[in-house]
């Protein structure tokens, strides 16, 4: 029986590999612009960056991270023993975690230094139940700055993300952005324990998971599915309620920017997103007409205390990710599907196979040139090789033919205007265009 993939993981097969990468180049140039420089961490690192980085307490680092064994801790595992903690990796869920690991190794952000504004695009792992727009391996393109604590960088990631999201082609009637601050460590504490409170006066009500919740991280609760958690999880206390002065300004000034930028939002006090490093700033962009449930194509926040948390000096961050499977998504909602673009833009076909070795050097001459090319590799006839160059969308298709060849000639046929000339066979690259 032929070995298929486990649901959860997809091929990108070449139209759809080829529109990722146009994803991605969009991505950096538009980021680019921004000041925004690539960096690339690997995809595994040691379980504990995640653990302290994005909460035990999550779903994704509690029930969804991949754990990657080598075949000698496999072996240590199977015997009995024990594996040391620096040797349990564990594939990336999210990219947040190893780019600030990869900046407090190589002190990125030195003291009094200009903020580090990094992007990466990759996949990532999270061992969901997988459903349509919700996959074990899925790619993110994703922003970082740290260094910075001024409401601008928020801003300014928010207005980038939403001016991607445009450039795409994703209508911005069809897509929401929801914005919020969390407080930070002075002012969530005292918010905490009132949503706590909250909960226990209304444990009846809430699922096992609420009331379990409710001990440990009371706010992952506002993430939880189940209707009747729902209903009570809507009249909880809201944060803006408990926000300290400075936090309340921070946000405040962050919405003024975005205001500013002429972008639209919608004010949503329960958005907590399912990462316990945010401080202030949280966000998402939510697409409205997409056939997925899934519908969060990407979000982020601020987190002031991880760059601490994973080991290093003080050092304020923001950013966000996105999702490329779920823009797709929101992207065929809108009419705008991945479409099969041509691969050659000249197929050089002959008329006998004796021509090959002429064949051969006119498309290597055209590829030196920069034009895409190719040729017969099979066993076809004329006939059938214009059906190729057909097939391939090749916008001409030069033919060799004996007698033509023998003067120095070869016809070219003009796929789009239908029209057909003799052009010298030395100079096909410069006739052409
Ligand atoms: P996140 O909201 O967990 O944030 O993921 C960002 C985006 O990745 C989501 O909005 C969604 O489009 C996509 N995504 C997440 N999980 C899946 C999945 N299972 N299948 C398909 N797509 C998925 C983060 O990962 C943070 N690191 C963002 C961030 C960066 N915050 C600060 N800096």
């Amino acid at each position: 029986m032929a070995i298929t993939l486990p649901s959860g993981f997809e091929d990108m097969l070449p139209a759809e590999a080829r529109f990722y990468h146009g994803f991605v180049e969009t991505a950096r140039r538009i980021f680019g612009a921004y000041g925004y420089v690539p960096i690339i961490t690997p995809q595994v690192e040691v379980t504990e960056l995640f653990v302290r980085g994005i909460g035990e307490a999550t779903d994704v680092v509690s029930k969804e991270m991949f754990t990657a064994i080598s075949g000698e801790n496999l072996n240590t595992l199977l015997g009995g023993g024990h594996i040391k903690s620096k040797s349990r990796l564990t594939l990336r869920p999210e990219g947040t975690a190893g780019v600030v690991r990869a900046v407090v190794e190589h002190d990125l952000v030195p003291q009094g230094a200009a903020p580090a504004k990094l992007m990466y695009a990759g996949p990532m792992f999270r061992a969901e139940r997988p459903q349509k727009g919700r996959l074990r391996q899925f790619n993110q393109i994703g922003i970082e700055c740290l260094g910075a604590e001024a409401p601008s960088v928020d801003a300014e990631g928010i207005i980038m993300l939403m001016r991607f999201f445009s450039e795409l082609g994703i209508p911005s009637e069809s897509m929401v952005l929801l914005v919020n601050s969390m407080g930070c460590e002075k002012c969530r504490p005292a918010y905490r324990d009132a949503v706590r409170a909250y909960m226990a006066a209304h444990a009846e009500k809430l699922c096992d998971q609420c009331n379990e919740r409710a001990q440990i991280n009371p706010l992952r609760a506002f993430d939880c599915k189940n209707p009747a958690c729902r209903e009570v999880m809507d009249a909880a206390p809201k944060i803006t309620d408990y926000l300290c002065d400075e936090c309340r300004d921070h946000y405040a000034t962050v919405l003024a920017y975005v205001d500013a930028a002429g972008i639209s939002y919608v004010e949503d006090p329960k958005l907590v997103r399912g990462l316990d490093y945010y401080t202030r700033t949280v966000f998402e962009v939510q697409a409205l007409d997409s056939s997925s449930a899934q519908n969060a194509i990407g979000g982020g926040g601020r987190y002031d205390k991880l760059v601490e948390e994973v080991g290093g000096r003080p050092t304020p961050g923001f950013g966000f990710a996105l999702g490329f499977e779920r823009c797709r998504i929101a992207l065929e909602a809108a009419g705008k599907g991945v479409s099969d673009a041509p691969s050659c833009t000249v197929f050089v076909a002959t008329v006998d196979d004796s021509l090959k070795p002429q064949a051969f050097g006119l498309v290597q001459r055209l590829r030196d040139a920069g034009v895409a090319a190719d040729m017969n590799h099979q066993d076809r006839s004329l006939k059938s090789q214009l059906k190729l160059a057909n097939k391939l969308q090749a916008r001409f298709v030069a033919v060799l033919g004996p007698d033509e060849l023998a003067e120095g000639l070869v016809t070219v046929r003009d796929m789009v205007g239908h029209t057909e000339r003799t052009v010298p066979f030395d100079e096909v690259e410069s006739a052409l265009f």
